[in-house]
């Protein structure tokens, strides 16, 4: 059994500290969180104090059994090394109890930089947790299949040795996407130039595909840390409801004012 979310929060995005906020909500109530969290010292947001450990309890108290956790992190390279703390943060999930359901890579393209000593910049990850088994999977079918449209035929190796000649089958156009997802960055993340306030937008894609993956028409998507509103905004737009907490005031009113925006866009 899930508890509801108070009627009062649904599509509100509220400033506060999420640590704070998500007390009011009672356990098990939410079916998706879709989130990203400060990346080390990367960037100071207003110079808050980000408290891992008790936002990590209070989502694992507050999903619901089958909810998920969407969690998009980097890591940052200090003194020549990685710190390991989405690591860190991916076991302590663990440890609470969350199933570590999929690790999977959100790439930019379109931003070679050169690196003289590796390939390229930290992975950005995206932790995909579960409260046991995952009540809603939806696998994006948008990769284009190589040998599209062939016929082609298997053999399989039966119990006692000899191969067996399978069905043929023809090749669809497309099939599921792969774990590692390639996404444009800088201004094409949001449509809204007003959100450049903010330095780490989350793309609207990465949003939109991960609310599609994990969560059904009609759930509720929160996001406790949840800057200019990037994940409530792509929540409405595909059906789902929200609630988002940012404890950073010019980011909550962009936030709020983004939302309001996305409302005057007729849907389809
Ligand atoms: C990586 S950014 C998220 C950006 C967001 N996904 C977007 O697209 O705008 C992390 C955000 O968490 C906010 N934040 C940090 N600590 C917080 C807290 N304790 N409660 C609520 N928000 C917090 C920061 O102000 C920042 O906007």
């Amino acid at each position: 059994m899930s508890n509801s979310i108070p009627t009062q929060l649904i599509n509100r995005i509220l400033w506060c500290d999420c640590a704070r906020g998500m007390r009011v909500l009672p356990d098990g109530c939410v079916p998706m969180t879709l989130t990203s969290p400060p990346y080390d010292s990367i960037r100071q947001y207003g110079g808050h104090e980000f408290e891992f450990e008790r936002i990590a309890r209070e989502l694992y108290r507050v999903t619901m059994i089958g909810g998920v956790v969407v969690w998009i992190v980097q890591e940052q390279i200090i003194d020549g090394s990685e710190t390991g703390t989405s690591s860190y943060q991916r076991l302590y999930f663990r440890d609470l109890g969350f199933t570590l359901h999929h690790t999977m890579a959100m790439q930019p393209h379109g931003t070679l930089h050169h690196h003289a000593v590796r390939y390229g910049g930290p992975l950005q990850y995206a932790f995909v947790l579960a409260k046991g088994r995952p009540r809603s999977i939806t696998l994006l079918k948008d990769r284009p299949n190589k040998h599209r449209r062939r016929t082609r035929t298997f053999t399989q190796r039966i119990s006692n040795g000899q191969l067996q000649r399978q069905r043929p089958y023809t090749t669809q156009d497309v099939g599921v996407r792969g774990p590692i997802w390639f996404y444009a960055t800088g201004r094409h993340v949001a449509t809204e130039r007003y959100t450049n306030i903010h330095p780490a937008r989350m793309s609207e894609d990465i949003a939109r595909d991960h609310i599609i993956s994990w969560s059904r028409p009609g759930d509720l998507i929160f996001d406790p840390l949840c800057g200019v509103g990037t994940v409530p905004k792509m929540a409405l737009l595909t059906g789902r409801h929200y609630l988002g907490m940012e404890i950073n005031g010019p980011y909550w009113v962009t936030a709020l004012r983004r939302l309001a925006d996305a409302r005057k866009v007729p849907t389809q």
